[in-house]
């Protein structure tokens, strides 16, 4: 049986870039947070920074890429009796290059992060929160979701997991009072694009979002009930205009602008 009296969010990548804003207004309307990320002490300053908000914030400072380090979650919410009524699977790296040129490794965090992590929490936390009959499961994808990447080949295609997942377990329990979201960001101002190795160009550089922005349209529509996000104009047309596009003319774009 739910405790319902103290309930969380749980939110993964809190500790920069969208995750972190999105934990912002999360705890300016009065949630408790679990906050889960890998660099304690940028997840200990995000926790000092929301403090002024008096909610109750405990951090997990964790590889989302290991699977002890996942069980751990699991481990800390049952040992503490923590209630998660919300899950942002927000947490995700990009790779980055031809695909003969991105080591294993590589990919199989990104893998290990972006789909199976997302998957095993959604698995563990999703029966939970259609027992509370409130709160719900908000996954980060991109618009990268809706066609094929070449040079990001693995990325795009963990994107399209997220969508499609997000999109069927949406189907699946709609009518249980619980709301099941996916945020398709574009090009976003983060340290993203760095640790994927992704240079981009002065001109490419005017189409980033504001993580803030990005995460203030996120979370309304969200508590909106809205199944798919994209935030920003340009980015709704871009994947409107993509549905009317052949598959082999959008990656041959995607190609060019991902080689520039
Ligand atoms: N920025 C964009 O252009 C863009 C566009 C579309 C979609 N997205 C998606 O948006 C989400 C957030 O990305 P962002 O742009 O905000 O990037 P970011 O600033 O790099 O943030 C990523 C977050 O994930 C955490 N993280 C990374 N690896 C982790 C691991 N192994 N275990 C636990 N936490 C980990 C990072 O914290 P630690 O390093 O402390 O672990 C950080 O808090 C991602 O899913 C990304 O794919 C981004």
């Amino acid at each position: 049986m739910i405790n319902n009296e103290i309930r969380y969010t749980l939110i993964t990548g809190a500790s920069t870039g969208i995750g972190y804003e999105l934990a912002k207004l999360f705890a300016r309307d009065k949630n408790n947070l679990i906050l889960v990320a890998r660099n304690k002490i940028k997840l200990e300053s995000v926790k000092n920074e929301l403090s002024k908000y008096n909610v109750d914030i405990k951090i997990l400072a964790l590889d989302l890429s290991k699977s002890e380090d996942i069980q751990n979650i699991f481990n800390y919410v049952e040992i503490n009796k923590v209630n998660i009524d919300t899950l942002v699977n927000n947490a995700g790296i990009g790779t980055f290059g031809d695909f003969n040129d991105i080591h294993w490794k590589k990919e199989e965090e990104l893998i290990d992060i972006n789909i199976k992590a997302l998957t095993r929490l959604t698995k563990y936390f999703l029966p939970k929160i259609v027992e509370c009959k409130n709160g719900g499961i908000l996954n980060v994808a991109s618009t990268a979701a809706f066609c094929s990447g070449p040079r990001m080949a693995t990325y795009y295609a963990s994107k399209a997991y997220v969508l499609n997942l997000t999109e069927a377990i949406y189907e699946e329990y709609k009518n249980d009072g619980i709301k099941i979201a996916c945020l398709c960001p574009g090009p976003v101002k983060t340290s993203f694009q760095g640790k994927a190795g992704i240079k981009k160009s002065e001109a490419a550089k005017k189409y980033l979002m504001d993580a803030e922005e990005v995460a203030r349209i996120c979370y309304k529509d969200f508590n909106k009930g809205k199944l798919i996000i994209i935030p920003g104009k340009k980015n709704k047309l871009l994947v409107i205009g993509n549905k009317f596009l052949p598959r082999s003319i959008s990656r041959k774009i995607v190609l060019k602008t991902n080689r520039k």
